[in-house]
């Protein structure tokens, strides 16, 4: 089962989930691997992470094409070069088109950086500590037509501190989606299997 992971930038989720496909031993377990990492930005970090890796790279830059259907089209033919079981977003900072999204329906996942349904689209942290929240948090969901409202898979709950920024905030949550995204993700392999 080959897994493609999306990135824009960081790529610090896709580095928590190659380092547990290790770790943990997928490719044994579930016969999985992390066959390639593809970025719409030529210049994210992540990249370089999954070379060291030893991990195949692809970039399509979004800004080589007409429109968000040619970006899209072209994103798809990157991705079916590896023939993936399961596509990952991870800090993928793209509103994906319908057509993109159904192509990948059942096997296309997202972590969005707020307890959905609160806090939709972005700013998150910002919103929930304006909001007054006293916990944030993520949600692993599989990605749908609607922004940020697909099923489900994990949340974990953040807690907010009186002098918290975005920017804390931001950090506290970043460390539980490391822990949380990969454990969604082996779960998926293990009912899918
Ligand atoms: C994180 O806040 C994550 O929730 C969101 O993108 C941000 C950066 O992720 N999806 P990464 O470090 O690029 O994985």
């Amino acid at each position: 089962k080959n897994i493609v992971i999306l990135i824009s930038g960081g790529g610090s989720n896709m580095a928590a989930i190659v380092r547990a496909a290790e770790q943990e031993r997928w490719a044994a377990r579930f016969d999985a691997r992390i066959a390639a990492v593809i970025s719409n930005k030529p210049d994210a970090a992540g990249l370089a992470l999954a070379r060291a890796a030893g991990i195949a790279t692809a970039v399509v830059p979004h800004k080589d094409f007409a429109s968000r259907e040619d970006f899209d089209a072209a994103l798809a033919q990157a991705i079916d070069a590896h023939a993936p079981s399961l596509v990952v977003l991870a800090g993928f900072m793209r509103i994906l088109t319908p057509g993109f999204v159904s192509r990948y329906a059942g096997r296309l996942l997202n972590i969005h950086p707020s307890l959905l349904p609160a806090f939709p689209g972005l700013h998150t942290h910002q919103r929930a500590i304006d909001a007054g929240c006293k916990v944030a948090g993520l949600t692993v969901h599989q990605v749908t037509v609607e922004l940020d409202h697909g099923p489900i898979l994990a949340q974990a709950v953040v807690p907010v501190l009186p002098d918290d920024t975005a920017a804390s905030l931001a950090e506290r949550v970043l460390v539980h989606e490391h822990r949380v995204y990969p454990q969604a993700i082996a779960a998926w392999l293990i009912e899918t299997k």
